[in-house]
């Protein structure tokens, strides 16, 4: 990859707006793939970055999305103001969800986002605090190997 120092940006996500889910992440993927990030890299961080997404959409009021990529790794990280997160450990087994029906209705809650979030990033980190809102850090490496 040819990026001298540090590419970086961000979008705003609204708690809610399933008329746009899907859009930062997908805008993101394509920001990484014009970059000449490895399509392995591109996909692992379209997925996490995507599962995160529907997760402030769908979990929390409002949020952002900021990345930086560098010839090293793309990071990815995601601040919502919303209702945090009980229990982090419990949040993170495959198949946990709160998401209401009509949530579940829409294919969503399933209870596997954060699970494949870990799966995807070489490193991740939850912080949340309750009543104020959640972060997550997502980085993904861009080695060669
Ligand atoms: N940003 C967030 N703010 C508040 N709670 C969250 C947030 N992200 C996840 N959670 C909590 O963690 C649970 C598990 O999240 P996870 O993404 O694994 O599943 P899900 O969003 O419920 O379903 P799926 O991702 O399969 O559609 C959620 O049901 C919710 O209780
Ligand atoms: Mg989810």
């Amino acid at each position: 990859m040819k990026i001298k120092d540090s590419i970086e940006g961000c979008f705003q996500l609204m708690g809610g707006d399933f008329t746009n889910a899907g859009t930062a992440s997908s805008e993101l993927k394509s920001i990484l793939s014009k970059l000449g990030v490895s399509q392995e890299v591109v996909r692992r961080a379209a997925i996490a970055a995507f599962e995160a997404e529907m997760n402030v959409i769908i979990h929390a009021v409002a949020g952002t999305m900021h990345y930086v990529v560098s010839s090293e790794e793309v990071r990815i990280t995601l601040t919502d103001m919303g209702p945090g997160i009980q229990d982090i450990e419990l949040a993170m087994q495959e198949g946990y969800s709160t998401a209401p029906d009509w949530v579940r209705e829409m294919g969503w809650g399933a209870g596997m986002g954060l699970p494949n979030i870990k799966k995807n990033a070489d490193r991740f980190k939850i912080d949340s605090v309750m009543g104020e809102g959640t972060t997550l850090e997502i980085v993904i490496y861009t080695r060669k190997d």
